[in-house]
C-alpha cells in the first residue's frame, strides 16, 4: 500500500486526507514509480480549493510533479527498467509514496540532479524558461521586474535573468525575504508591503520605466506594474497568488502600447520536442549551478496541510518539497 494524499471535496486544509492506496501493478505502457520527492506548488492549493483550471473529478489525488525510482515496468515499456531514476510533471496525484504512471510521461533525471531538486525546479524551471527565453528574450540591456523574488518562481527567474546579464529589480513581502532576493542576485530589492514599488521602479529607471515585468502575484500588483512599464513594455503575468487580475482594459494598455500576456506552461510545452528542449536547458543550468531552487524546507506526507498552509500564507522562501 502507498500512503497518499487525496481530497473528497474541494475546500480548505481540512479536506486533505491521508489514505492508504494500493497503487496496483503496471499495465501496458505503465511504470510503478517509488517516489522520493514531490513538488509543492502554490497551484496545488488552488487545485484543493477547486479554483485551478485543472478541476479534477473527486475523489482525487493532489500534487503535479514527483521524482523517484522505477520499481516495476509493465508490458511494452522499452525506455525504463527497474532502478532507473525518473520524474514527471503535470500528472495529478503526485503527493504519494508510490503510483502508476505512463512511461511516456516520465523523463530521466541526469546524475547530477537529485529528486528534491528535480521536483522543486522542473515545472518552475520550465516556466522560467518560457518566460525569459521565449515570451520576452531577456538580455544584458534589460532591466527586469520580478515580483515575489524570494519565492519558488521568483528565485529561478532572478537567477536566470542575472545569468542572461540583465539588471533585476525584485519585490518581496518582508525584510527577511529581501535578504534572500538579494542573495538570489537581485540588484535592487523592494519590500512592496512597506513601500510603493512603482515609485521605486520609476526612480531606479530614471523615470523611463522598464521593458518587462514578470508577475506571478496578480491582483495586488497589477496597477503598479502597469505604471512601471516603459512604452511598448511587456506585462508578463503567469500567476495570481494574491488574487485574480481585474479584467484587462485594452484602452489602458493602449496608453503606452503595452503588451500583456497571461501565460501557462502547458501551452509552451505542448509538443514533446518543445518540452524536451526546455527541460534540457533547465537541467543544464541546474547542473552547472546557475539555477538553484533554494529548497528551504522538507515536509513528510503527514505534514501536507502545514506545507500547503505555508505556501499559501507567504511563509515560505525558495521551494518546499514533500518527502514521502
Ligand atoms: N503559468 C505557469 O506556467 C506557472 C507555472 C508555475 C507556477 N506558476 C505561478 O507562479 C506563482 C508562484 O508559484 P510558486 O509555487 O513558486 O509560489 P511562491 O512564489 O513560492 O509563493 C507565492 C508567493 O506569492 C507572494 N504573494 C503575494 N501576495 C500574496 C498573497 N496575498 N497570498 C499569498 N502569496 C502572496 C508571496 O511572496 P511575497 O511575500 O514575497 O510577496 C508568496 O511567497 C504562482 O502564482 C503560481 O500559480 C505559474
Amino acid at each position: 500500500m502507498a500512503k497518499t494524499v487525496r481530497i473528497h471535496e474541494f475546500g480548505g486544509l481540512d479536506k486533505l486526507k491521508i489514505e492508504d492506496v494500493d497503487p496496483g501493478q503496471p499495465g501496458p505502457g505503465e511504470v510503478l514509480l517509488r517516489q522520493e520527492a514531490a513538488g509543492v506548488h502554490f497551484a496545488d492549493t488552488l487545485v484543493r480549493e477547486g479554483k485551478y483550471f485543472l478541476k479534477p473529478d473527486l475523489p482525487s489525488g493532489l500534487g503535479l510533479e514527483a521524482a523517484g525510482i522505477v520499481e516495476a515496468v509493465g508490458p511494452d515499456v522499452g525506455d525504463f527498467s527497474p532502478g532507473d531514476r525518473a520524474a514527471y510533471r503535470f500528472n495529478l496525484g503526485a503527493y504519494t509514496e508510490a503510483r502508476l504512471i505512463p512511461a511516456a510521461q516520465l523523463h530521466r533525471l541526469p546524475d547530477n540532479v537529485d529528486a528534491k531538486t528535480a521536483v522543486a525546479a522542473t515545472v518552475r524551471g520550465m516556466t522560467a524558461q518560457y518566460l525569459v527565453r521565449q515570451i520576452y528574450k531577456v538580455g544584458p540591456e534589460d532591466t527586469v521586474l520580478v515580483h515575489a523574488a524570494a519565492g519558488g518562481m521568483g528565485t529561478l527567474l532572478t537567477q536566470w535573468c542575472k545569468h542572461l546579464g540583465a539588471t533585476v529589480i525584485g519585490t518581496v513581502g518582508s525584510p527577511a525575504k529581501a535578504e534572500i532576493a538579494a542573495a538570489n542576485g537581485c540588484d535592487h530589492v523592494i519590500d512592496y508591503l512597506a513601500e510603493d514599488f512603482a515609485v521605486r521602479v520609476e526612480d531606479i529607471s530614471g523615470g523611463a520605466g522598464i521593458p518587462v515585468a514578470y508577475d506571478g502575484v496578480g491582483a495586488a500588483v497589477y496597477e503598479g506594474t502597469v505604471a512601471c512599464l516603459e512604452p511598448c513594455g511587456w506585462y508578463v503575468n503567469y500567476g495570481h497568488s494574491s488574487g485574480f487580475l481585474p479584467p484587462i482594459d485594452a484602452m489602458e494598455l493602449n496608453k503606452k502600447s503595452l503588451i500583456f500576456t497571461k501565460a501557462s506552461l502547458k501551452d509552451y510545452m505542448r509538443t514533446p520536442d518543445r518540452a524536451k528542449s526546455m527541460l534540457d536547458e533547465v537541467f543544464d543550468l541546474l547542473g552547472s549551478g546557475v539555477l538553484d531552487p533554494g529548497i528551504s524546507r522538507e515536509y513528510s506526507l503527514d505534514e501536507v496541510a502545514e506545507a500547503q498552509r505555508a505556501i499559501a500564507s507567504r511563509d515560505t522562501t525558495g521551494a518546499i518539497v514533500l518527502v514521502p
